[in-house]
């Protein structure tokens, strides 16, 4: 499969929808969800979560230009902000110039927390039974999902923490292909039981972290010299702006985000937990920071890299309810977990270059524009062509707004 498919924003819908068709072996039923604006119905809506009275729609895109450890991917994106995609395939483009993006990620290791109370003369007993009877409370932890275990994941591990009265045990969880929060919470949930009787103590919560630190992926990019020009200096003066910034690294991560939870969504996956894990980690320190860093390699290319926790499944939950979540995953083509983070945190990484890149040269809002006058243009009313005519105009007097744009689609009106 080839994701370099130029001027794929210059197709028709059906032209995508027939280049998908052939890239990604998608059936006549798939493209027919895809035709038919209607994701869900209400029945698989209803089971999801309570009180339903609808269905929310989000555009749907595809990113280009991508490839990630030498494999070439078409990514689905769903996001209701204009430019975000356009601003993938850019970068995608551009890195592709230089191999593409490398990525890796670790392995699919979450933290689930137990809160035990104890006061502190009590601690070291308690910590050196659970220590003690490590191999059988992870038995018992492995015991609540024997399927998870079926496919070699399972609890690994147990960590201890002790705050002034309590002692927080932390249960360390290979999910493997699974965002893995059912199978944490099932987990702590029954070791709490445990404890609570071996220890003769009372816990508390019992509940996964998304902190999830061991859950790490990276990806690195070249973005050449030869495209870039003077860029180069201004993308890492704009990265170290960031850096030394907490106003500036919000906004620099949330860029990140903007890519990183469009995939997510599209694949079915929690946004939310991803959002959390990556802001904790991003201040880690104590400082927040940025999640990327820029530097000049000795040709005086420009180096790109992310790291963060990424926290996502393709089995169970929404990814497998959720028909479109299962499509999207279909035209994405992950086989695990890790290849989805692998994914993620290039399209972060790609998202905050071209962001960098375009904030320290045009500007973006020019690249902004010629959507959001069209958004404009259809909020003062226009419809079909009219929309392009209005907005266009908008461009050239160079005055967006929705007053603007109604007198326009008036004057547009009184000549047809
Ligand atoms: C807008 O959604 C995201 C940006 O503000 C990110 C950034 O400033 O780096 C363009």
């Amino acid at each position: 499969m080839n994701s370099d498919i130029s001027k794929f924003y210059e197709k028709s819908w059906q032209e995508r929808l027939t280049i998908l068709k052939e890239h990604c072996q998608l059936n006549e039923e798939e493209l027919s969800l895809l035709k038919s604006l209607r994701p869900l119905d209400f029945s698989t809506a209803n089971i999801m979560i309570e009180n339903v009275i609808g269905v929310f729609g989000l555009p749907l895109a595809i990113a280009t230009h991508f490839k990630i450890n030498g494999k070439d991917y078409l990514i689905p994106m769903a996001i209701e902000e204009s430019s975000v995609v356009a601003a993938a395939c850019k970068a995608a483009k551009i890195a592709r110039l230089a191999g593409g993006f490398k990525a890796e990620a670790a392995e699919q290791i979450m933290v689930g927390q137990i809160q035990i109370f104890a006061a502190k003369e009590k601690q070291k007993e308690i910590i050196e039974k659970i220590n003690a009877n490590k191999k059988m409370l992870l038995e018992k932890a492995n015991a609540c999902d024997a399927v998870l275990v079926s496919f070699g994941g399972g609890a690994r591990d147990i960590e201890i923490k002790q705050f002034g009265d309590f002692i927080v045990l932390h249960l360390l969880v290979d999910v493997r292909d699974a965002m893995g929060a059912n199978a944490v919470n099932t987990m702590c949930e029954k070791l709490a039981f445990e404890i609570e009787k071996m220890c003769d103590c009372k816990v508390g919560l019992k509940i996964l972290s998304n902190l999830a630190i061991y859950r790490m992926a990276k990806a690195k990019a070249v973005f050449p010299k030869e495209v870039l020009g003077e860029a180069v200096d201004a993308v890492i003066e704009a990265w170290r702006f960031a850096s030394l910034d907490q106003f500036r690294a919000t906004t620099h991560n949330k860029g990140i985000m903007n890519g990183i939870d469009a995939v997510a969504i599209a694949c079915g996956n929690d946004f939310r937990a991803l959002e959390a894990g990556a802001h904790s980690y991003a201040c880690l320190d104590g400082r927040y920071k940025p999640l990327t860093r820029y530097w000049k390699d000795k040709q005086g290319n420009l180096v790109g890299e992310i790291e963060l926790p990424i926290q996502v499944g393709i089995v169970g939950g929404a990814t497998r309810v959720n028909p479109m979540a299962k499509l999207c995953l279909k035209i994405l083509g992950v086989k695990s977990a890790k290849e989805l983070a692998c994914v993620l945190a290039s399209v972060g990484l790609a998202q905050n270059f071209a962001a960098l890149y375009a904030l320290a040269t045009e500007g973006i809002q020019r690249g902004h524009m010629k959507l959001h006058a069209e958004n404009i243009a259809v909020q003062a009313g226009a419809k079909g062509a009219e929309i392009k005519k209005v907005a266009l105009r908008m461009i050239e007097m160079q005055s967006i707004n929705e007053a603007t744009a109604k007198e326009i689609l008036k004057e547009i009106r009184k000549g047809a």
